[in-house]
């Protein structure tokens, strides 16, 4: 481990010193680009933060006092495994690949860009969020968050740099000159344009938008190309932090209003009204659901039979590695209709995924309603049918409501003011989101979390400003 490089890795960059003066010549622009796009207000200011200090199950991370300018981005990739395979597609069994495969290295590219890409444009998406955040807890669980979305910059930039060669420096570069929202430069996933601007977007965003890139980071971990393999193996163990911040945060703002709901009106109350939680859990799921893509590709097709990439716990959940001869039934819109039609399992490869994410989307649904039912208030939260609001796919260009029945664009746009969070719906929560600065103290809005940080009590200094 080299953790004390100027770039921490513990891929032996000192002993590759091509790569090492491309990544070195590359970390001053990533700097310019954090203090220009990451956290505004608070670069100063001693977060107490956890860094990667080695991948090993037991102490991997490290909780210190650190300026985020300061934090150390470093490259980490799970150990090799001895005698790593193909575990899938046309060369399961074959040793994996080392370097790109020639005839996939467009493909290959466009992933990790892709990927890589999403990262930095969710720092930028939040980077306001820290003047309003409802506790010191909350904020500094938004800068971990932050952070650890720019050492995943660096992951996939080690592997554009080190394995692509000169398109994978331009590409580099790329990633730290587009923007979240810029209709001139925009990011290249849509659900990273939107913006991010209160903390119910934020918490919505983790919980929906981060749990995406678990199941493509899950998927990508499965790869025979191992350098990206052991990349988001490592990756996936921060990420888990992120949805937690999700899951709880939203868990919290709905305990928080069945607290309300007991004792008059919320509005009145200052808290968030169930529908607006809904309406939120509506539009981020489905923005996130259309991350994985068209429900029939042929992309996917190619990826698995290429050992790109996998499903979700490939090597664990299946046990045939080919999915050659197996068809696949979904519901597509055929003459005005939905129709079921059978598809070969490898061009539905991103619908199995995406089935993989609505269950687990579901079980945090669960969580929410047993804190609604613990609290004793008999309304539920729900997620729409993955039909909704599609703008990719095999749903996009037709409307659905929300369970998922074709109705006409008139109706939708008669009715999605129900479904979506209206302008109205927006400026309420912001009109919320002052800033609760002082330890142990938290908004009206959300209720404390059940336990702080690493066994420190919810009113520790997380933050000194
Ligand atoms: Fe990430
Ligand atoms: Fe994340």
């Amino acid at each position: 481990m080299n953790l004390y490089d100027r770039i921490p890795n513990n891929v032996n960059l000192s002993e590759d010193k091509k790569l090492q003066r491309a990544l070195e010549k590359w970390l001053p622009n990533y700097l310019d680009w954090w203090r220009e796009m990451g956290p505004d207000g608070f670069q100063e200011k001693d977060v107490w933060l956890r860094t990667a200090i080695d991948v090993g199950s037991e102490g991997w991370a490290h909780f210190d006092y650190v300026k985020m300018p300061d934090y150390r981005w470093g490259i980490f990739l799970e150990p090799p495994q001895p005698d790593a395979k193909v575990g899938f597609g046309d060369n399961y069994g074959k040793p994996a690949y080392q370097e790109v495969p020639g005839e996939f290295r467009n493909a290959l590219r466009r992933i990790i860009v892709t990927q890589g890409d999403t990262e930095p444009a969710s720092v930028e998406q939040q980077r306001q969020l820290g003047k309003t955040c409802p506790s010191l807890y909350d904020l500094r669980n938004l800068f971990q968050v932050n952070v650890e979305e720019g050492r995943h910059l660096w992951a996939m930039v080690y592997l554009l740099h080190g394995y692509f060669g000169r398109d994978g420096r331009d590409e580099a570069d790329a990633l730290l000159e587009r923007r979240s929202g810029n209709p001139d430069k925009p990011r290249i996933l849509e659900a990273f344009n939107q913006p991010c601007d209160d903390w119910l977007n934020f918490f919505a965003f983790t919980m929906f938008t981060d749990r995406d890139g678990k199941y493509q980071l899950s998927a990508l971990a499965e790869s025979g190309f191992e350098p990206l393999a052991r990349t988001c193996q490592f990756m996936l163990t921060e990420e888990a932090h992120h949805m937690f911040v999700g899951d709880t945060g939203l868990g919290r703002v709905a305990r928080r209003t069945a607290q309300l709901m007991k004792q008059g009106d919320v509005r009145e109350l200052g808290g968030i009204p169930l529908d607006i939680i809904q309406k939120y859990i509506n539009f981020w799921f489905s923005y996130s659901l259309d991350l994985f893509g068209g429900e029939i590709s042929s992309n996917s097709a190619d990826f698995f039979a290429a050992g790109l990439k996998g499903r979700y716990k490939e090597r664990e959940q299946y046990t045939e590695h080919s999915a050659a001869n197996e068809m696949f039934t979904m519901t597509v819109v055929e003459d005005g209709q939905l129709q079921t039609r059978e598809v070969p399992l490898r061009n539905a490869l991103n619908e199995v995924l995406r089935g993989e994410y609505v269950k687990d989307c579901e079980k945090g649904l669960a969580r929410w309603n047993k804190v609604l039912a613990d609290e004793g208030v008999s309304e539920r939260l729900y997620l729409p049918n993955p039909r909704f609001h599609r703008h990719v796919g095999e749903y996009a260009g037709h409307t659905f409501d929300l369970e998922g029945n074709l109705i006409s664009r008139e109706e939708f746009e008669r009715r999605k003011d129900e479904w979506l969070p209206t302008m109205e719906d927006r400026e309420y929560v912001r009109s919320l989101m002052h800033p609760v600065v002082e330890p142990g103290k938290i908004a009206n809005w959300i209720a404390p979390p059940a336990a702080g940080i690493k066994g420190k009590p919810f009113d520790f200094e997380y933050v000194r400003l």
